[in-house]
């Protein structure tokens, strides 16, 4: 593959990107899916590149779909969680990351639960950095799957309704999706109890609040649903699980009101009738795993156009 210019040196947010940094990372990601259906699921082109996995919050399908990514472009990868490293002996970020860089990292993967870690740590390093999620920030990565997953079902994004609906405020899977998705030129909905919705709506041209769920899946092609962000609320933000299913939570009956196509997304983790049913988070019209099999080529796409040694 000949190498196309990404012309940043860092990806730690979607804000600030332009519409061809998107096409170009979803392209190249549209290139590596076929690697991954190889029965040799490897090719060579990271071959002598280390890529540091930094997890000072719990992850599933982040980190190891970035350690499968970078394994599956030969990059040597190893993985750090801050439970099981001296951040528990108390070592500051700075620190830990200083001295990863003494050991000549090419990329840095970094997820953690301070708005901007990963900004400060690009601005210390040589090592190309990569936001895997900072806080209720941002999670590019994340957005460019649920792009990558959207482009693949509905062909392009003008005109595109896409609902998205949850603990908004707190859900940086959500704010990069209000950053990407309006630059592509779709509709984007929000909702969720007011007590979970961002309080500056005007950060995020092109979205929309709905005051119910009925009315944000009115006609749309893409529903999206959100988990409740526990662990960023500092106080109850709603009366009861049950109440917030009966309410908010996506079921067979509620997504009749969507288009008879439109496709069902989650980022995963999901609360199983909380949030989504079961029967809808199985159903027909879910794209769920197909967003999880888009991780790792999106993934692949990042470390190659920041790591990648022109062939
Ligand atoms: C999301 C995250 O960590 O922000 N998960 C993910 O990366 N797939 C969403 C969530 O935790 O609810």
């Amino acid at each position: 593959m000949k190498k196309r210019i990404f012309s940043r040196k860092d990806l730690l947010a979607i804000k600030g990107l332009g519409e061809d940094d998107l096409t170009l990372i979803l392209d190249t990601a549209e290139s590596f899916k076929e690697i991954s259906r190889r029965p040799i699921k490897k090719v060579p082109t990271l071959r002598g590149q280390t890529i540091i996995n930094l997890f000072y919050e719990p992850s599933t399908r982040t980190r190891s779909s970035f350690e499968i990514a970078a394994k599956r472009l030969s990059a040597d990868a190893i993985n750090i969680s801050a439970s099981t490293s001296s951040v528990v002996k108390g070592e500051t970020l700075l620190d830990t990351v200083k001295n990863l860089q003494a050991m000549a990292p090419d990329i840095i993967v970094i997820r953690h639960a301070c708005v901007g870690a990963p900004h400060l740590i690009a601005s210390r390093v040589d090592a190309r950095v990569v936001n895997a999620g900072d806080g209720a920030n941002e999670h590019p990565s994340q957005a460019l799957l649920d792009l990558l997953t959207i482009r693949e079902h509905k062909k392009n994004f003008a005109g595109l309704k896409v609902a998205i609906i949850g603990d908004i405020a707190h859900s940086r899977v959500a704010r990069s999706n209000m950053h990407a998705l309006p630059l592509l030129g779709a509709e984007v909905r929000v909702c969720g109890p007011p007590t979970m919705l961002p309080l500056r709506m005007d950060a995020f041209p092109g979205v929309s609040t709905c005051a119910s769920p009925e009315e944000a899946l009115e006609g749309v092609d893409v529903v999206m649903m959100l988990r409740i962000q526990l662990e960023r609320q500092d106080r109850t933000l709603f009366p009861s699980v049950n109440e917030y299913a009966r309410l908010f939570g996506l079921n067979a009956s509620r997504l009749k009101l969507a288009k008879k196509d439109a496709i069902v997304m989650h980022p995963g983790p999901m609360n199983r009738g909380v949030e989504i049913s079961s029967a809808v988070a199985d159903g027909e019209r879910s794209v769920i795993l197909d967003q999880v099999e888009n991780g790792v080529a999106v993934r692949m796409a990042i470390l190659y156009l920041l790591g990648g040694i022109a062939e």
